[in-house]
């Protein structure tokens, strides 16, 4: 048995999490307030049998290992660590002996006196003159440079080099850091003739630089960046997070802004809860480190975020993360630190200002669209729809859809329609109240899918299972691991006179895990020991499921008939009378179905 494998026997997954959280008994299950993001009613679930938790609000979920990565903010060989000595195991290697922790020690040392150097040159050689009056030129005071750690990188082939050469470094560890380069068995210095700008984890390790060139004509790159190396992972880096993570906190506030001089000039300014993207998209690592500190996010940014996919993805992200989200016009100037630097005061008065991301979405949508016209509010639509489809917090989605559909003077129905047909290329990650199971219904039918296989796992499973065939046939089901699993079932019912999650779990091929996990960890404590009205959710269920199947395969039929229409070859007129009489026939079925609750 493997470290790990003995670790997780041992333990048992609802006493350590129940250390840290106050775990409540629901059904087979435990529930409790995710400690990952603020809610008011519990969503966060433990299941002692499968050994998993999830949290239907933000999505996170895992194993013992991932809960203790993701509680104490250490990596997997910490969490190992932590969760060996609490199961008396004794791992053959301590997470600080390995090889790939002695080199990153090797490479924070090695930067951090990089750091140092360009430091010295910027505030104390004679090679630092020029940079020296570009940051005054800029409005950068002594005091700040020396916050964040500028420094100046001379313009030489290899000062840097030789600096460290004669610290004992050898070339092969500085070209790991990212530090030197190699060309035709010679080493030089990567930054040269730039202002460098330290990045830092949280902690304050040295992981990278950044350099900006101080001529404005030159012909190179404005700015130049360390590439990714064993510390420096770009999506993972926060510029100036070390130093304003503590104002971050204390304001429950990051303004999260494009560049280097952005957070300078706006902390010099006073608003110092500041940091930088580095002109990247918010990525999954930024949202799980300003996680740690806020739940609000401020965006002040140069570009139109609504007009930008990558922009979008990660506002998906942090969403999901339970983030409050906020985005701030400009004043003047093209960035944070040009609009600071014209008038703080209006600066500061426009991130009071900021307004809900959503709103934001709602706005530049409009206005770039003519959305008096049948065609602009198409475009609208389509850009939004798949935008507010993903909001978390159902009641807050519903009312944004409202908003929409006053706003484009179209029918709230029309817009779920389109939801409807927009929900097969999403993914959900989850609800957050019981209350509020018909309308995810209506809106989410890959949810509501996940939502029957929750009510059969747990419920009377051959029964349920039985009763569900007489409705469905696997193939109208429309996500494939749904599908897949159900497929298995069937088989397993077949050859097994009783149902045991754990051997049913077994047997399933791993990728399908997660699925099985979300609909065995949902959380419907509130009827499972009332036999009635689970009955009642479950014809409820049901007859939505049926319901959400006929609108797709009514909606399939119509585009397979205009389809034919338009290739009308031989035989094209028979297939559309099948395709009309089916379709007659299934808005019929909808229609009965409709009427009867
Ligand atoms: N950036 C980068 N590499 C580039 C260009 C930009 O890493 N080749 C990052 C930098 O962190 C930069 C940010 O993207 O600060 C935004 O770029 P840009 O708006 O072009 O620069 P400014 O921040 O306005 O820089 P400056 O005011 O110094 O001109
Ligand atoms: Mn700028």
């Amino acid at each position: 048995m493997s470290d790990i494998d003995e670790i997780k026997t041992r333990l048992n997954i609802a006493d350590v999490i129940g250390k840290r959280v106050t775990l409540k008994k629901a059904g087979r299950n435990f529930k409790a307030l995710c400690p990952f993001h603020s809610e008011k009613t519990p969503s966060f679930i433990v299941s002692p049998e499968r050994q998993t938790f999830k949290c239907f609000g933000c999505g996170k979920g895992g194993s013992v290992i991932d809960f203790v990565m993701e509680y104490e903010h250490v990596d997997f060989a910490e969490a190992l660590a932590t969760l060996a000595d609490l199961a008396g195991v004794k791992l053959e290697r301590r997470p600080s002996d390995s090889p790939e922790a002695k080199l990153k020690q090797r490479l924070f040392e090695v930067n951090h006196l990089a750091g140092e150097y360009y430091q010295y040159i910027l505030t104390k050689h004679r090679l630092g003159e020029k940079a020296r009056l570009y940051l005054k030129n800029r409005g950068v005071t002594d005091k700040t440079a020396q916050t964040f750690a500028l420094g100046y990188a001379p313009n030489s082939w290899d000062a840097l080099f030789s600096f460290l050469r004669k610290k004992g470094y050898d070339g092969g560890l500085l070209e790991q850091a990212g530090l030197i380069l190699k060309s035709q068995n010679r080493y030089y210095d990567r930054f040269r003739g730039r202002v460098m700008f330290t990045l830092k984890d949280h902690r304050g390790n040295v992981v990278g630089f950044s350099g900006r060139l101080l001529d404005p004509d030159a012909r190179e790159a404005k700015y130049i960046n360390t590439s990714e190396t064993p510390v420096y992972i770009k999506g993972n880096v926060l510029y100036g997070l070390d130093v304003t993570k503590d104002a971050i906190q204390k304001e429950n506030e990051a303004i999260v802004t494009e560049g280097e001089f952005d957070v300078i000039s706006s902390f010099q300014a006073g608003v110092s809860n500041v940091v930088a993207i580095k002109g990247s998209a918010l990525t999954e690592g930024h949202v799980r480190l300003l996680k740690r500190f806020t739940d609000r996010l401020v965006f002040a940014l140069d570009s139109d975020i609504a007009g930008d996919a990558a922009s979008r993805r990660g506002i998906e992200i942090a969403d999901a993360a339970g983030m409050d989200m906020r985005v701030v016009t400009l004043p003047q100037g093209k960035d944070p630190d040009e609009a600071v630097r014209a008038s703080a005061g209006l600066f500061k008065k426009a991130i009071k200002d900021a307004v809900p991301v959503y709103d934001y979405f709602i706005t530049s949508a409009m206005s770039r669209f003519d959305h008096t016209t049948p065609y602009g509010k198409q475009k609208v639509s389509e850009e939004l729809v798949p935008i507010l489809i993903k909001i978390l917090n159902p009641v807050k989605r519903s009312s944004y859809v409202k908003k929409l559909a006053e706003l484009l003077d179209v029918t709230e129905v029309s817009i779920a329609d389109k939801i409807e047909s927009t929900a097969d290329t999403f993914q959900t990650k989850g609800i957050e109240k019981k209350e509020e199971i018909t309308k995810r219904i209506l809106t989410r039918p890959e949810k509501l899918e996940t939502y029957v296989l929750a009510l059969v796992l747990q419920g009377k499973t051959a029964e349920h299972f039985e009763e569900l065939y007489e409705h469905v046939t696997v193939t109208d089901f429309s996500q494939p691991a749904v599908r897949t699993i159900f497929t298995h079932l069937e088989k397993f019912l077949k050859n097994k006179r009783i149902f045991l999650l754990k051997d049913f779990a077994d047997s399933l091929p791993a990728e399908l895990t997660p699925v099985l996990d979300e609909a065995y960890l949902w959380d419907i404590s509130d009827i499972m020991d009332d036999e009635e009205k689970f009955s009642r959710e479950w014809t409820a269920a049901l007859r939505e499921l049926h319901r959400v199947i006929l609108r797709k395969k009514i909606r399939d039929h119509g585009k397979a008939i205009q389809e034919s229409a338009r290739t009308d070859e031989s035989g094209g007129e028979k297939t559309i009378d099948r395709l009309q009489k089916d379709l007659k026939e299934l808005t019929v079925t909808l229609a009965v179905l409709d009427k009867s609750g």
